[in-house]
């Protein structure tokens, strides 16, 4: 009978696991699962929680010492940030070989946008506004990643974030829930696809949550807003990662509400379980856990126990679950069940994974060889950045220059390859990037001349430039004076016909722990910049960023404005694509540009206040003395070589009564001789509420192809749905009235009619 039963569980288990490419059986997951947790001790249920980082990319505190034997002991669940497949092979080989149930590794990394090709940072992706590319991005990134040995990736990230300040904005979607919804659904989709295949990876949303409303900008700040807040502006994107099937999820470093997140019940189990039905597993950030000790909530011991009870289930480097919960278990601080719960969840995510079934599922190497940095991976990078560029100012059609005569490119960002990816692109080769000159030079062949200069340095101060340019992304190193260097380009300028000046910031004066109180282009480059349009030669400025900047000068002063993020590995080709009119530009802003810092919070989905401005400035009402409350460029703005101009809006209805859909149409045409993408944007305001409503929310938008001369009709189709919001008792429901429907080409220059709407 005993033996039956054994044979019986065998079989059932050896069925259970899935095969090389098999969508994950939720039932058949369960029984594996169930068979392994009953040969499991304490001891592997609270090494299976434990994820610390393998020492090649690190971001904090290191803790982790001895891993191989900590692997054969049980006592780890996984391994990030490793890099190379045959290394990663080898560390399977002895979770697999050497320890006692022989439970395989998932290897996580921040493969944030792209693996060795890389994608624009985030925030440049949020400006593509096309759906398709950027899951296309997600989908190379899995496939890059997946063939070297990583089968989980800490990405998307999807905070929101108001402040330009802050430097991690340049890793997010930008300002706006519904666009952050709509590019967490895509990723999700382009890492995971439905877990079927070897090329599939999960993906980790984070930084769950409201990491980027940290308090002034200052990376790792507290959070503090009201609920209505919280869930209508701010919680939508991880909410929409979920629903799209998210494997796991992130907690954040910051505290909501006075309690660290990663300590959080409400958010970790009220929320994101509950009320989300999140099935996957969440992690810690880097030594999250320990860092509950700095915001003053206990020991090691206690918020250890305070995460797990929480809702965390996986202990990034910190090792607070390894080496305290078997205490807390013994002294009753934590139960059995919560410690099985939250390992099961980590079993069932290699399970989906396959590595029960494979556990080299990911070490393929031919696919190493084969599947990396291809030529295909490498066309889509070079595509999608040219998709992200904004282009900000073209007076006089300045853009697109012609490929002759002499071209003077200056600047120290001009010619730095390693500039180029811009921040988390810890797994591509930086020399292998396209910096601009090299892009500019195979443009134009012989049919120009390139005349590079310098220019100035990043900054003068030497700090600030050495902070800016940190993780191998230093500029070359040049001992001539600031008066050397600017001599230098005004020699070259002189000279030239036209000035591409590549400006702004090097690629870690934004991402983790780059926050800046002051987000003008550096002082000396400024400077240069000045000196250059002294010249009285037509100048554009490419301008590289990780935020929005601000920008009044330039604007007023500069021709030509080129916001290119950081474009990737291909960024030098895309922009010389883009200035040389081979593509038209076609992003729009996923974040407003504010005039001054001062400004800061300054989004469009604001509130009308009880005070509101028609025209500034006005005595008693909600403005400022020194500065208009207008953006410098507001979200959704950008410009093209095409000149797009919208019809009136036309609705199906003006009265609507329960379920019924609202067609609202405009007819878009290109006034132009070029051809171009335009994006289409749908805001609507819903006029009153039974809490206050912001002045108007993104609800939809599309890019389209429209050719020179044509005129091209584009409907939206709007339900109750897209009119739902949290009210005041976080009730999620539409309310009847009147509804401002708008469309336009940004946020700020629409086309508008009203509709009302009855239950
Ligand atoms: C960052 C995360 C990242 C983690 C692992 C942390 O410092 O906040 O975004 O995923 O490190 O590298």
């Amino acid at each position: 009978m005993k033996r039956n039963h054994w044979l019986l569980t065998v079989l059932i288990v050896l069925t259970a696991a899935p095969g090389f490419s098999q969508k994950p059986d939720p039932v058949k997951m369960k029984i594996f699962v169930d068979a392994l947790m009953k040969k499991m001790t304490t001891d592997e249920k609270i090494g299976q929680l434990n994820l610390p980082g393998s020492g090649d990319i690190v971001t904090g505190q290191a803790k982790s010492s001895d891993i191989g034997k900590k692997i054969r002991e049980g006592e780890v669940g996984g391994l990030f940030n490793i890099k190379g497949v045959e290394k990663i092979k080898e560390v399977q080989r002895v979770a697999v070989e050497e320890s006692r149930l022989k439970i395989p590794l998932i290897f996580g990394m921040d493969v944030i946008h792209g693996y060795q090709t890389t994608f624009p940072i985030p925030l440049g992706m949020s400006c593509v506004w096309d759906m398709n590319l950027v899951e296309q991005s997600a989908r190379v990134a899995a496939i890059e990643a997946s063939a070297s040995g990583i089968n989980w990736t800490f990405s998307p990230m999807v905070d929101i974030s108001r402040d330009p300040r802050w430097g991690r904005i340049s890793e997010g979607s930008g300002e706006d829930a519904y666009l952050g919804s709509q590019i967490a659904k895509a990723m999700v989709k382009g890492y995971q696809g439905d877990f079927s295949s070897n090329t599939n990876i999960m993906s980790c949303v984070k930084h769950y949550a409201l990491y980027g409303a940290a308090e002034a900008g200052r990376d790792y700040n507290t959070t503090d807003m009201s609920r209505v807040r919280m869930f209508n502006e701010y919680l939508p994107p991880y909410k929409a990662a979920v629903d799209a099937g998210v494997g796991s999820v992130m907690a954040s470093f910051n505290e909501v509400d006075g309690i660290p997140a990663t300590g959080s019940k409400f958010l970790m189990t009220d929320v994101l379980r509950t009320q989300w039905g999140f099935k996957g597993f969440v992690v810690t950030d880097y030594t999250g856990i320990n860092e509950m000790m700095d915001h003053g909530m206990g020991n090691l011991q206690q918020v250890a126990a305070l995460a797990l009870k929480a809702g965390i289930n996986m202990d990034m480097v910190g090792e607070g679950f390894l080496t305290t919960l078997k205490k807390s278990l013994q002294e009753g601080k934590v139960t059995q069940k919560q410690i099985d719960d939250a390992c099961r969840l980590i079993l069932e995510a290699k399970y989906k994974l396959g590595l029960f079934a494979d556990p080299y599922k990911y070490c393929n190497m031919e696919r190493s060889k084969n599947d990396v940095y291809t030529a295909t991976h490498i066309k889509a990078a070079r595509l999608t950045a040219t998709e992200s560029f904004v282009l900000l100012k073209n007076q006089n059609n300045l853009l697109p220059l012609k490929k002759t005569g002499k071209i003077a490119l200056i600047g120290p960002l001009a010619n730095t390859k390693e500039n180029m990816p811009g921040t988390w692109s810890v797994a591509t080769d930086l020399k292998t990037a396209v910096a601009v000159k090299e892009g500019l030079e195979k443009a134009v062949g012989s049919s120009a001349q390139i005349l590079y200069a310098k220019g100035s340095k990043l900054s003068s101060d030497s700090n600030f430039e050495k902070r800016g340019t940190m993780f191998g992304r230093e500029l070359a190193a040049d001992n001539r004076s600031e008066e050397e260097l600017l001599t230098e380009a005004l020699a070259i300028a002189n000279q030239s016909d036209v000035i591409v000046a590549t400006l702004g910031e090097a690629s870690e004066m934004s991402g983790e722990s780059s926050s800046r109180s002051n987000i003008d282009i550096p002082e000396t480059q400024k400077k240069l910049l000045e000196a250059l349009l002294k010249t009285g030669k037509p100048v554009v400025l490419v301008l590289f960023a990780g935020r929005p900047m601000t920008l009044v000068w330039e604007k007023e002063n500069v021709p030509a404005i080129l916001n290119v993020w950081f474009g990737g590995s291909e960024a030098g080709n895309a922009i010389a694509d883009v200035l040389f009119g081979d593509v038209n530009p076609s992003g729009k802003l996923s974040t407003t540009f504010p005039q001054n810092v001062g400004q800061v919070p300054l989004f469009y989905n604001h509130k009308n206040t009880g005070r509101p401005l028609t025209k500034w400035f006005e005595k008693f009402r909600s403005n400022y003395l020194d500065v208009s409350n207008e953006p410098l460029y507001p979200f959704g703005y950008g410009l093209s070589y095409s000149n797009f101009t919208y019809s009136d809006v036309t609705v199906s209805s003006k009265n609507l009564k329960g379920n019924q859909t609202l067609t609202a149409t405009v007819t878009v045409t290109n006034n132009s001789k070029v051809d171009g993408k335009e994006v289409v944007q749908l805001y609507i305001r819903d006029m009153i509420g039974t809490s206050t409503r912001p002045v108007k929310e993104l609800k939809g938008f599309q890019k389209l192809l429209i050719k020179a001369g044509e005129s091209k009709k584009v409907s939206f189709a709007i339900t109750p749905n897209d009119l739902k919001f949290y009210n005041y008792d976080l009730k999620y429901d539409w309310e009847a009235g009147d509804f401002n429907i708008m469309i336009g080409g940004n946020s700020a220059d629409v086309k508008s009619t009203m509709v009302n709407w009855v239950k």
